[in-house]
Order: C-alpha cells, then structure tokens, then sequence
C-alpha cells in the first residue's frame, strides 16, 4: 500500500513506523497546509493517513475527496463538522475511515462501557462518572473517547440530560473529568460509585502504537472501497461479536 502521512506529529511518526514494519511505503509527508497543496500528481493506489490538527483535518479530508485518494482520520475536535463532511463524501464519492480512538482495545471498551452502563441503570444508589487522562500537549477537552463513552452512558441513563466537561455538576448531568498529565498517551476510566462500593472499567494505552496500528489497519480495509467508514464497520469485518456493537 502507498501511503501519504498527513500531520507529522507524535501521531504521525508513529503512523510511518507501523507503515514500514507492515511493508508499505510512504510517498508523501505533509505536515502543513502548503506541503499538501503541493502535491502534483495523485500516487495509483494512494491512501492517506490524517492525524493532523482539529482545525486542519476537515481541509485535508475535502481535499483527499477532491484529488480521489481514500483518507483515514484519527484527528480528534472536528466533529461538529462530521454532517458536512459526509455530504461531501457522498457528493465527491469519496471515501473516509474516521474514529476518535483507533485502538482496538479501547474500542472493545466502548462495548464494555454500553452494556455495563445497560447493568447499572436498573440499580439505584450509585453515581457515574467518566474521566480521561492525557499527556499535557493535548489540544482539546475532553477526549473525543470520553465523549463517546459519555454519549454510550446517557443512552442508557435517562436521569441524566447531558454531559459537561466537569467534576460539578448538578444531579442531572453526567460529570465528564479531563486531567492534562506529563506524557499519559490516553487514559479512560468509567466509575460507578455508591456508599458501599466503586465498580470500575479502565482503558489504559501504553504508548501510541495501538492507536497507530489500529489506523493502518483501517487503511488496509478501505483502500479498496467507497464510502463512509467508522470501527463498526472494520469489527463487523473482523468477525466481532455483533450483538455488542
Ligand atoms: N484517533 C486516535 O486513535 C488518536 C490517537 C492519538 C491522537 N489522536 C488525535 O490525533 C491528532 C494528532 O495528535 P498528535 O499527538 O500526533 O499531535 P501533534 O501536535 O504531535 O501533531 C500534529 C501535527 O500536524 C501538523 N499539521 C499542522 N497543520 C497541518 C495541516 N494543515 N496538514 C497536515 N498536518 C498539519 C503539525 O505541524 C503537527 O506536526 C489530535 O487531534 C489527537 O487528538 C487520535
């Protein structure tokens, strides 16, 4: 597979290393706007990896669909956009893989996290919260995990109206906690806690390889296709259980 790394970052390197462990090569680096608009004529076979910034990605994705270079997109912060994105998608007959945490174990956390969050809202007495930790370069907050995971808890939690980026929160919304730590590369933590006792579920990333591969193998899987894309889709493919998804 030929592969365009967009943001050459933390992320970015990661992504080339997993590339060329995996035997594909890296055709192009863009690690700004100008670096993409430079490119001249578009690689056969082509497939670009974004881990770039929330204000650049949904740029570069246009610009993927433009040019026909399927585009995968593990950037984070953009997702009020995501509407708009998709019309494009279909309008340009493009093709994106997008996720907010292309780990393979976080997203089997996800299911954790809806089933479990399924158990306790038929018992009373405890009180839930979502936090997530990273490294103190992250620009936004929360995580786009952590708000996935919130919006999995409120499906099954009618007490609650909402969620706020907060440990304070009145009894109607579910407290969402960022803490900024040294190098953390990506924490999440469900508690569900009552006077008696605390139940737990926690996703802990070691380094940035999950997140890295998760990504390449998402590369892999669309290459070939048209549309729209998220890890339902690659699970479904993988052979996960699909009653939890
Ligand atoms: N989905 C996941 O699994 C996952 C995992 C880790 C990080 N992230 C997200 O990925 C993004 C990048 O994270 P990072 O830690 O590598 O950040 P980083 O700051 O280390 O790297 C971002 C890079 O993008 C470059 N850049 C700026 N403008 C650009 C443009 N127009 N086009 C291309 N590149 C441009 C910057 O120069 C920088 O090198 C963040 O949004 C982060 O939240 C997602």
């Amino acid at each position: 597979m030929k592969v365009i790394i967009s943001g050459y970052g933390r992320m970015g390197k990661m992504v080339e290393q997993v590339c060329r462990e995996r035997g594909h090569s890296i055709v192009d680096i863009w690690d700004n706007a100008s670096d993409r608009d430079k490119l001249s004529t578009v690689p056969d076979g082509v497939v670009v990896i974004d881990f770039s910034l929330p204000e650049s990605a949904v740029e570069n994705i246009l610009f993927c669909f433009q040019k026909q270079m399927p585009v995968i997109t593990g950037t984070t912060g953009w997702y009020q956009q995501l509407p708009e994105v998709k019309k494009m998608a279909e309008k340009f007959n493009g093709t994106l893989f997008y996720a907010p945490n292309f780990s393979l174990g976080v997203n089997v956390f996800f299911q954790l996290n809806r089933l479990f969050a399924r158990m306790m809202t038929s018992l009373t007495g405890y009180r839930v919260s979502v936090e997530e930790i990273h490294h103190v370069h992250k620009l936004d907050a929360p995580s786009g995990t952590a708000i996935r995971i919130a919006e999995d808890i409120l499906v099954s939690h009618p007490e609650f109206d909402s969620w706020q980026n907060s440990p304070d929160v009145p009894e109607n919304v579910l407290p969402v906690i960022s803490v900024r730590q040294g190098e953390v590369p990506g924490t999440h933590k469900v508690v569900y806690d009552s006077d008696s006792d605390t139940l737990s579920i926690k996703h802990e990333a070691k380094n940035r390889k999950g997140f890295a591969l998760g990504a390449v193998l998402a590369a892999e899987f669309v290459q070939d296709k048209k549309g729209v894309f998220t890890m339902r889709d690659f699970l479904i493919d993988r052979g996960f259980p699909q009653e939890f998804l």
